[in-house]
């Protein structure tokens, strides 16, 4: 049984994200400059009259569970995004929820880097907060999605996904500071570049394990910091000129990953200003510095990644490239001369097939408003 959809109470578009730069940084209290896109996530939310609420997936099959009972970590991974964002409403508004059902079907590749899960988290997080009139504000529907993927997913992410998610604006990216949520709406005109995403089409399943390892040494890498610099807050904060002197101090891929945090924030504040001055050419010169570093000081990549990466560097007309996201596969992000792009994709797609035997498929993103209720 699915939603009819005509028969829905609300339907919510949620979309994915790209992030420009500043990455691997939101959770060590520093900048990054993502934006919603135009590929997103649509649900379908009707209420109905018993306690047991069904979530069915266009692509993942259907669950259900017992709005009254307690909430349990699921072994179907996905269903831990949209367990995890009812436990947060639950705890934020005891008892004000009742059976629902929900219809999902999406349009963003899973493992892709662009966020497909953030969408989900925050299109439940919207859609159930206008279903059952709950007044949770933007800023408390972020949290509750951000946690959600702490507690039932098991990534400890940072906030960039879900602020992106629900706060982007078309034509827009956000210049986020991670620690204080102050955010400044940028403009995301790059003319006569396209951004253009490259799907490696690979998920190594080392992301989520590896993603907390590296949040583990960020934070043992302040406290170490601390001792000698108790004025910094945050390992995004402490200047490379610090961070330098623990060379030796610091374990050799300790240190290497506190050396990333320093200097992406740093480019990050940089990037925001020439974007803003329209010098793009300079911009796409710090993604690739970016992608330098979370290849080898931060070790995030992966030979796929890497590979196109390196293949872009042969054309004047891509101005920059890196991966995006956690890593360990998903998307590249490029800029390429509008012209260019039709070739570019193809010459990459048959460079990259023959050195993997994978597809390679391109994602042209436009900026867009993040999660919005379509129908009330
Ligand atoms: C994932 C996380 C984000 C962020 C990025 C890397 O997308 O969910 O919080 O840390 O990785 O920048």
């Amino acid at each position: 049984m699915t939603i009819l959809h005509s028969e829905a109470d609300i339907i919510v578009k949620s979309p994915g994200r790209i992030n420009l730069i500043g990455e691997h940084i939101d959770y060590n209290g520093g900048h990054v400059l993502p934006a919603a896109i135009d590929r997103k996530v649509t649900m379908w939310f009707r209420k109905k009259d018993t306690n047991l609420c069904r979530v069915n997936s266009e692509d993942e099959g259907a669950f259900t569970f017992d709005i009254k009972q307690p909430l349990t970590i699921s072994d179907t991974h996905w269903e831990n995004y949209v367990l995890g964002v009812v436990d947060g409403i639950q705890k934020a508004r005891p008892g004000k929820l009742a059976g629902f059902d929900c219809d999902i079907s999406s349009e963003l590749p899973i493992g892709a880097g662009i966020s497909s899960s953030a969408a989900l988290e925050c299109g439940v997080a919207k859609g159930l907060n206008a279903l059952f009139d709950l007044e949770l504000s933007d800023l408390e529907l972020i949290e509750i999605s951000r946690m959600a993927e702490h507690n039932f997913v098991g990534t400890k992410c940072g906030v960039m996904d879900q602020f992106a998610v629900t706060m982007g604006k078309q034509n827009k990216l956000l210049l986020l500071n991670c620690e204080t949520l102050d955010y400044k709406l940028i403009d995301a005109e790059f003319a006569p570049y396209k951004i253009v995403l490259l799907n490696t089409n690979v998920s190594h399943n080392l992301a989520s394990s590896e993603y907390n390892t590296r949040r583990a040494a960020c934070e043992h890498a302040l406290s170490i910091i601390q001792k000698d610099h108790p004025e910094y807050k945050f390992l995004a904060e402490v200047p490379e000129s610090i961070i330098e002197t623990y060379n030796g101090k610091l374990e050799g891929n300790v240190y290497q990953r506190a050396l990333f945090v320093s200097r992406e924030n740093a480019r990050t504040l940089n990037a925001a200003n020439l974007i803003q001055n329209g010098n793009i050419k300079e911009f796409g010169a710090l993604m690739y510095q970016t992608h330098e570093g979370l290849s080898k000081n931060y070790e995030v990549s992966c030979v796929e990644l890497d590979f196109l990466v390196d293949f872009s560097k042969k054309f004047t007309q891509v101005v920059g490239s890196r991966m995006m996201g956690g890593g360990f596969g998903g998307c590249t992000i490029n800029l390429v001369e509008e012209r260019f792009v039709n070739e570019f994709i193809d010459m990459a797609a048959k460079a990259y097939k023959k050195q993997f035997d994978i597809d390679l498929t391109a994602i042209l993103v436009a900026t867009s408003n993040g999660v919005e209720i379509v129908k009330s």
